[in-house]
């Protein structure tokens, strides 16, 4: 294992030597992300963390522990519930499918009784419903929940995912005993994956582990990664939620530029479906998901799910907004008298703004906006045609750039609009 970590890091800073070189000519091409040709929008799917986390009791509770029927269960609703159609098309593995040792010639095998048919049978199974299928690992020594890490094991960890026929590979970094190991094992398995010729999205944790020691440097991880952590995990509690908005609104200058198609910035799962949030808060998730351009991986249970949640989740026209093609990142705009204003570009000139209720207190609350204060001053300039699409779509028409635009937003709710040129 010694020699192979060695080699594993001279080979790396062989690769890393020759990549200056390379940005060089990327800088001339204009490419900025990394180039797998993936994640041009992005990321939609199912992950199974927040709701599942690590339920290993197959005996107890064989309907919520991380095992082969759960994916495939929810492999067959996600097709048969209108979920792939809507655009949800990645079924992912987190922590806790590892049986607890590697086999005899290194490799990571699944928990033998919950996953009988291994991996690459699942992996099958999931590409027979037209999906793909995404796995979890770990950068450092152990995973989080203390399953075997990929610390020197990176080319034969990448190999037998690509060997599974894995399409995504969720990295996670605990256990990683230095920033250098970590960076250097951020980038080395991008490499990695590369090297085995499959087309595997890489979504990363790097930021997230980096910034209690330093400053991440998110030129460097769009480089590498498809889209990567930047901030706690979710909950399914508003609490969870308004911490993941008000850490993106004070850190936006850092990380909504760097955003692009290939490259995004990941503010963690979906909960809209579970116990934690109200109908009004899983509307603002929805709604500012899609302003944020970030991955939409749902947690929830497919198999008990409210016709409610389902109709948001699967709502075609805020699915459009989170996955335009121009796909620039939207940002936080201003707060007035406890309404908060954000706004997102859109391709053919149109505007996404989502107005948010901070109160939690009272009723409804009236917001009137000056139609020319949103969109650099031309989103509506000389006029456009405006829709309300949550919480219900509702046609607003033809606005001048002089007008106004009346809302009316529920406490801890959120309004979202799409303006487009007249
Ligand atoms: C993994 O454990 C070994 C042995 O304790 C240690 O030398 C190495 O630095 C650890 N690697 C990481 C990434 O923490
Ligand atoms: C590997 O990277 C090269 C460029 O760096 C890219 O052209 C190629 O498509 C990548 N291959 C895979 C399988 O990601
Ligand atoms: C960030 O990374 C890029 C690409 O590797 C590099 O060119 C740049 O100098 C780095 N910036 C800082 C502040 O270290
Ligand atoms: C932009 O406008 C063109 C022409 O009307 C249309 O075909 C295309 O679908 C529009 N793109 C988006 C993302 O709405």
């Amino acid at each position: 294992v010694t020699m192979k970590l060695w080699s594993g890091e001279l080979w790396l800073s062989y690769e890393l030597a020759l990549r200056p070189l390379t940005l060089v000519f990327w800088g001339i091409l204009g490419a900025r992300a990394l180039d797998n040709g993936l994640a041009r929008t992005p990321t939609m799917g199912w992950l199974h963390w927040e709701r599942f986390v690590c339920n290993l009791d197959c005996q107890e509770e064989p309907d919520s522990c991380i095992s082969e029927q759960l994916f495939m269960q929810m492999a067959e609703l996600m097709v048969s519930d209108g979920w792939k159609d809507a655009g949800y098309e990645y079924l992912c593995i987190d922590d806790c499918w590892m049986a607890p040792e590697r086999d005899s010639q290194g490799r990571l095998q699944a928990d033998p009784k919950r996953f009988p048919g291994g991996i690459r049978h699942l992996a099958n199974y999931v590409h027979s419903k037209g999906l793909k299928l995404g796995i979890y690992a770990d950068v450092g020594n152990k995973t989080c929940a203390g399953f075997p890490g990929s610390f020197g094991y990176y080319d034969i960890d990448a190999q037998t995912f690509a060997d599974w026929g894995v399409d995504l590979l969720k990295f996670d970094g605990c256990y990683c005993d230095s920033v250098k190991s970590l960076v250097n094992g951020y980038k080395y398995m991008s490499l990695a994956l590369n090297r085995t010729g499959r087309s595997i999205v890489y979504s990363c944790e790097w930021p997230l582990y980096l910034r209690p020691f330093h400053k991440p440097n998110y030129t460097d991880i769009q480089q590498y990664c498809n889209h990567w952590r930047n901030f706690d995990d979710v909950y399914d509690s508003w609490g969870s939620i308004k911490n993941i908005l008000s850490w993106t609104t004070t850190n936006q200058k850092e990380i909504v530029d760097v955003a692009g198609p290939g490259g995004w910035n990941d503010p963690d799962m979906l909960v809209i479906g579970n116990f934690g949030l109200s109908w009004d808060q899983q509307v603002t998730q929805m709604a500012l998901w899609a302003i944020m351009a970030a991955p939409l991986l749902m947690s929830n249970d497919l198999r008990q799910i409210s016709p409610q949640a389902k109709a948001l989740l699967q709502d075609k026209d805020v699915i459009a907004i989170n996955q335009d093609p121009l796909g620039k990142q939207g940002y936080y705009l201003r707060t007035e008298n406890s309404i908060e204003v954000w706004e997102r570009p859109l391709s053919n000139l149109s505007w996404a703004v989502a107005v948010r209720n901070l109160k939690e207190i009272g009723g409804p609350c009236s917001y009137t906006i000056k139609v020319a204060s949103l969109g650099l001053g031309v989103a509506c300039n000389p006029g456009c045609f405006v829709t309300q699409l949550l919480p219900q779509k509702i046609k607003l028409g033809f606005h001048e750039w002089t007008s106004t635009l009346k809302t009316q937003i529920n406490p801890s709710g959120t309004v979202l609009l799409r303006l487009e040129q007249a």
